[in-house]
Order: C-alpha cells, then structure tokens, then sequence
C-alpha cells in the first residue's frame, strides 16, 4: 500500500451516549423532523443515543468548518424516497462543502466528516451479526465459505469487520440497504480494507476507498470515502480517530 492523499483525511470522532443527559439545550438544537423522531423513541437510552448523535454531528461539523452549531440547518432527503430521513448534508445557502455521516451501535455514536468526497460509517456491535442466517443475508458465497476459515472464536470478530466494511461502503453512496450486501465483495477481515465488487443491477459500482477504524472492545467500525478524480486509489485513506466525549459533555460551552 502506498502512502496517503494528501489533504484527503477522514476525521472519525466516537462518542459514548449518556455523557450527556438528553438537555433542553441540546434538543433545542434539533429541527422539526429529529424532533419528531425522538418523540418516536421511548427508551431513555435510544433517545440519549440519538440526542448525542445530532449534537456531535453538529459539534464536529462546528469543528471543521466554523458555523456555529446552532446555526446549521441539514437536508437528509432520502434516495429512495424523498423522504426526509435519508444521511444528513449540511444545507443552507453558502453552506460549506463539508460532507458527514453518523453511526449507532450499543453505547457508541460515531460521526466521520472530510471536506474531500461523500463518506460512510459504520459501527457494529460483534454480537449483534451472531445471528443464524448472517451469511446468507450479508456475505456472498465465497465470502460465507472464507468465514468458515475463522477459528469459531473470532467469527463474532470477522463478521462485524465485514459488516461494518460492507455498511460504509454503501452509506458512502447513499443507497444503504438499497443495495443488497450480498452484491457487495469486500476484502476478508484479516486483509486491508477493500471493495472487490460491486454487482448491483441497478446501482453502478462506485469508486472509494475503504478503512477500518479502532473502536472499543467487542465492536467493529469502518469508513468508506468516494474517490474523487486524481485520487491515488492505492494510497490509504487517512483515518484520524478523536474520542468525542469531552466534546460532547462541553456543550452548551
Ligand atoms: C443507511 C442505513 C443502512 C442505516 O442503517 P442503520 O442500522 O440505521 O445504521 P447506522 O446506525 O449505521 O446509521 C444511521 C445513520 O445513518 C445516516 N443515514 C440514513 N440514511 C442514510 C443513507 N441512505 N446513506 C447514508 N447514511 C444514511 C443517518 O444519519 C442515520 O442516523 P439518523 O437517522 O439518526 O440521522 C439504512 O437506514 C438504509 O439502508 N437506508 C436506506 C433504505 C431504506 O430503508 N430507506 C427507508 C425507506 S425509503
């Protein structure tokens, strides 16, 4: 692997939901359809998790390009759909071109920003993939067959790699689940991170570049950048990881 892009850093900033109390002050950031959605949540550690979420989104976005986190307004119009519950873009006239994206998985929130291209994240909980039917739902064949060349005690680890890998490579376009994971061809977890292919019918394979990404104990995390024109596609994508707890407790400052 060659050296990085310069100028093409992804930031990846994780956070723990219930450093924050869910405070009228960070839900008075919200706008009407995330408040909507957490009128939907009844379990005090989703509507923790999903308040902690939308803060540091707007914390790192405030971070990286200087508009105040009160002032930033998001369109998240689905691609499906139109529907607004799609991934999050900073919007407004003037709005900086700064491209995000966020992540749930257990006690974790995880936001990525890069002011280069359209990125994906995705965190995940091992545990959560050891269900029966994983391979068939998730993996393609030859994957589901280079599973089995785990050692039973790491599957839970090799599954959530490929899931996390598979998950930001289609929230990078935007298609999520559109898209069945089982056209999508990533490299086995104990290779670096890289889209093999991309076979959807409908869906052209897109160029990016893929990286895992450390996160706590028993979970596994990815990130999935566009390629944009003159990218060095053999160049690995520098990751740099912040733990976003402090961020997120010193809000309001
Ligand atoms: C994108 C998707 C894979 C995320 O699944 P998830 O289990 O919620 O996963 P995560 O926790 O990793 O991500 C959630 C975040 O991804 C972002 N997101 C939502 N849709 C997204 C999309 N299409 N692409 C990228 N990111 C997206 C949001 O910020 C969301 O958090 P929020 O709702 O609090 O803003 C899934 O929602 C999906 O496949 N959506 C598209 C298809 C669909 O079902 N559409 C709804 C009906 S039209």
């Amino acid at each position: 692997m060659g050296g990085v892009n310069p100028g093409t850093a992804v930031d990846v900033y994780r956070a723990r939901a219930g450093v924050v109390a869910v405070t009228e002050s960070a839900v008075a950031l919200l706008d009407g359809a995330e408040r909507a959605r957490l009128d939907r949540l009844l379990r005090p550690q989703d509507r923790a998790r999903y308040t902690t979420g939308h803060l540091l989104l707007r914390l790192v976005v405030q971070a990286h390009t200087g508009v105040p986190a009160r002032e930033q307004r998001f369109s998240r119009t689905c691609l499906l759909c139109g529907g607004p519950h799609g991934k999050p873009r900073l919007a407004g006239d003037g709005a900086p071109d700064v491209h995000v994206n966020l992540s749930y998985a257990g006690p974790y929130v995880v936001a990525a920003v890069s002011a280069h291209a359209p990125l994906g994240v995705d965190v995940e909980q091992w545990e959560a993939t050891d269900f029966a039917g994983f391979s068939t739902a998730a993996l393609t064949r030859a994957e589901a067959q280079e599973l089995l060349g785990f050692d039973v005690v790491d599957r839970p680890w090799a599954r959530a790699v490929w899931w996390a890998r598979k998950e930001a490579a289609l929230k990078a376009t935007g298609h999520g689940l559109r898209v069945d994971a089982t056209d999508v061809r990533v490299t086995p977890p104990d290779r670096p991170a890289r889209l093999l292919s991309w076979t959807d019918a409908e869906v052209p394979a897109p160029t990016l570049r893929l990286a895992d990404v450390p996160t706590g104990p028993g979970y596994a995390c990815a990130v999935a950048v566009l390629a944009r024109p003159g990218d060095d596609l053999e160049a690995g994508l520098d990751v740099r990881t912040h733990d976003a707890d402090d961020l997120v407790a010193s809000f309001p400052a």
